[in-house]
């Protein structure tokens, strides 16, 4: 933790909380920390893997290719982006983009875990493996896992592929879209609209 020894679950607020990972996980010098963005108060929210090139060049989720294919399909499933918040299990790029090592994913879980209880979402849509394995089993097959729900007392969570997963495959998009359009059904059977 921090040379403060800020206790995360006496952060109350999302603006503090990036502050404390700011001081935690130190972006390279030409690039920023991804901590999140959307309503502080979403009531959907959806989860990555660690920011890429571009998302640490800008300091948002999901801008580059694997955003742009996002945005696609958040449109498609009537989910308007500016009301979700996004995020990653990592705050700032793993190194030429490889795999978040499991010492980086332990030491960034607790604060995700503060995130989700700051902005208190009804539905959570995991993309990916990685976000699969550290959110609902570290056990957990994404072939297996997609596309059906997992409760969580206060939530739902959704996992399904990674967009990066479905460029080259056809097949994977159209379960992409249906699990995204079955989140968005969801909440508006959660909160009528
Ligand atoms: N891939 C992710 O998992 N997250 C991003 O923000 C961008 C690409």
């Amino acid at each position: 933790m921090t040379d403060e020894k800020v206790w995360l679950d006496d952060v109350n607020d999302l603006g503090t909380l990036k502050n404390v990972c700011m001081k935690t996980f130190f972006p390279a010098a030409d690039e920023k920390l991804v901590f999140g963005e959307g309503p502080g108060n979403a009531s959907f929210m959806i989860i990555g893997e660690a920011p890429g090139e571009e998302e640490a060049k800008s300091g948002r989720p999901f801008v580059g290719n694997s955003g742009r294919l996002l945005n696609k399909y958040l449109e498609e499933a009537e989910i308007a982006r500016d009301h979700v918040y996004i995020t990653n299990i990592l705050k700032t790029r793993p190194p030429g983009n490889r795999k978040p090592k499991n010492s980086e994913m332990s030491q960034a879980l607790p604060f995700l875990e503060r995130q989700i209880q700051l902005v208190r979402p009804k539905i959570i849509v995991c993309l990916g493996s990685t976000a699969v394995q550290a959110i609902v089993d570290p056990k957990a097959k994404i072939t297996e896992l997609r596309g059906t729900w997992v409760e969580r007392g206060n939530f739902k969570i959704m996992p399904t592929f990674h967009p990066s997963a479905v460029f080259r495959d056809e097949g994977k998009r159209q379960l992409l879209k249906r699990d995204l359009i079955e989140a968005g059904n969801m909440l508006k059977r959660i909160i009528p609209q």
